[in-house]
């Protein structure tokens, strides 16, 4: 397989290449950069190792040379809009897996609400599909763009689909999530400065602001489900991670027993989700793994769901490689074992 990353120098992209480095199915990596094109790799992040050198030629790649080279597989780590704009080339060509949110959120409105105009290339939509690993799977074998998506998304929906889709949660569902500095990209930015975010925490975008909450909205609803939600971020101390606690209501006659059946039925042989039962999950214990980790605990009635993800591995990079073994046949775990604990 010969695959490209677009964005090679953000921190998707930077993750993405060391995890491919080490993927036994992927022979050749291009790294692209618009910034940084021309220049050695070992200038651009030393921190890359020998087994990304083998598979390409040393130097970060422009636009033209990818497209040239017609890789069978194209990470787009790029800002929202930019994202679909600068993957024109490779549509129909090779397959796309987008980790902005240009394609996750085919909703129009939901979209514009969330990115201040309409979803881009809507006549793609019908190509593409929302790459959550563990829920699409058959879309997943089947499309050729691949909406990537959010960190948040990804540690939200998770614990939750396997409840909403069966009915067992109601009333209004409260989120509350908190994610390290990384989330944000590497961007020069005041309020993420080191002197700004070390020992302080803050909320932002609380209740239906976040540009998130649109997505995880539209994919509950997928679920058949109209279940009213607050969402509120967090930023915290963290280089990377992402906590989240969520609480609501269980249906009359819902027990702990049935809860925990519904997570063993959706997760018990998937790879990458951990049921911890009463166990709450911490951001050490997934970090650079590809695994999201949840916990519960039943009062009165009342769920509470706890989940935690490596933003930067299950909530981006590592999903996306997940997705590309979905996508071509591969075992799902293929690139991903070692990267971090399995
Ligand atoms: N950070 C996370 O935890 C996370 C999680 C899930 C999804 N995502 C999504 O993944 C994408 C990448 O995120 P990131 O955190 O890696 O961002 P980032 O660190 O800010 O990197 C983005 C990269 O995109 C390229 N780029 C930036 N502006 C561009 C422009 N106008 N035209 C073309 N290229 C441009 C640059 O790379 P080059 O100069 O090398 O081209 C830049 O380094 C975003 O859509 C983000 O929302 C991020």
């Amino acid at each position: 397989m010969k695959v490209a990353v677009l964005g090679s120098t953000g921190y998707t992209g930077m993750v993405l290449l060391r995890i491919l480095a080490n993927h036994p199915q992927v022979a050749v990596v291009m790294p692209a950069s618009s910034s940084r094109a021309g220049a050695a790799l070992r200038d651009v992040d030393p921190g890359l190792g020998a087994a990304l050198h083998a598979k390409c030629d040393g130097e970060l790649v422009d636009l033209e040379t990818v497209r040239a080279a017609k890789p069978d597989v194209v990470f787009s780590a790029l800002p929202h809009l930019t994202s679909s704009k600068v993957c024109e080339p490779f549509f129909g060509k090779s397959v796309v897996i987008d980790l902005s949110a240009d394609f996750r959120v085919p909703d129009a409105a939901l979209f514009t609400r969330a990115y201040g105009e309409p979803p881009p290339r809507v006549d793609l939509q019908l190509d593409s599909c929302y790459g959550l690993a563990e829920w699409y799977g058959k879309e997943i074998l089947e499309a050729d763009i691949i909406a990537n998506p959010g960190c948040y998304p990804t540690a939200t929906l998770l614990p939750l689909l396997p409840l909403a889709r069966k009915g067992l949660i109601q009333g209004k569902i409260v989120v509350n999530a908190f994610s390290g500095i990384s989330g944000a990209g590497r961007k020069e930015q005041i309020n993420l400065l080191f002197h700004e975010r070390s020992e302080n925490v803050n909320a932002y975008n609380p209740g239906t602001k976040h540009r998130h909450w649109s997505e995880i909205h539209y994919h509950l609803s997928r679920s058949g489900k109209q279940l009213p939600m607050l969402f509120t971020p967090h930023l915290v101390p963290i280089k990377q991670g992402i906590a989240v606690t969520t609480s609501c209501s269980l249906r009359d006659g819902v027990s702990e027993e049935g809860i925990a059946a519904a997570f063993k039925e959706a997760y018990g042989t998937r790879p990458f989700v951990r049921l911890l039962g009463s166990t709450i999950p911490e951001t050490r214990w997934v970090r650079n793994s590809n695994r999201c980790d949840i916990g519960w605990h039943v009062e009165d009635q009342e769920l509470l769901l706890f989940s935690a993800i490596d933003n930067l591995v299950k909530g981006a990079s590592g999903q996306a490689v997940q997705n590309m073994n979905l996508r071509f046949g591969f075992d799902e775990t293929e690139g991903l074992r070692t990267y971090g604990e399995f």
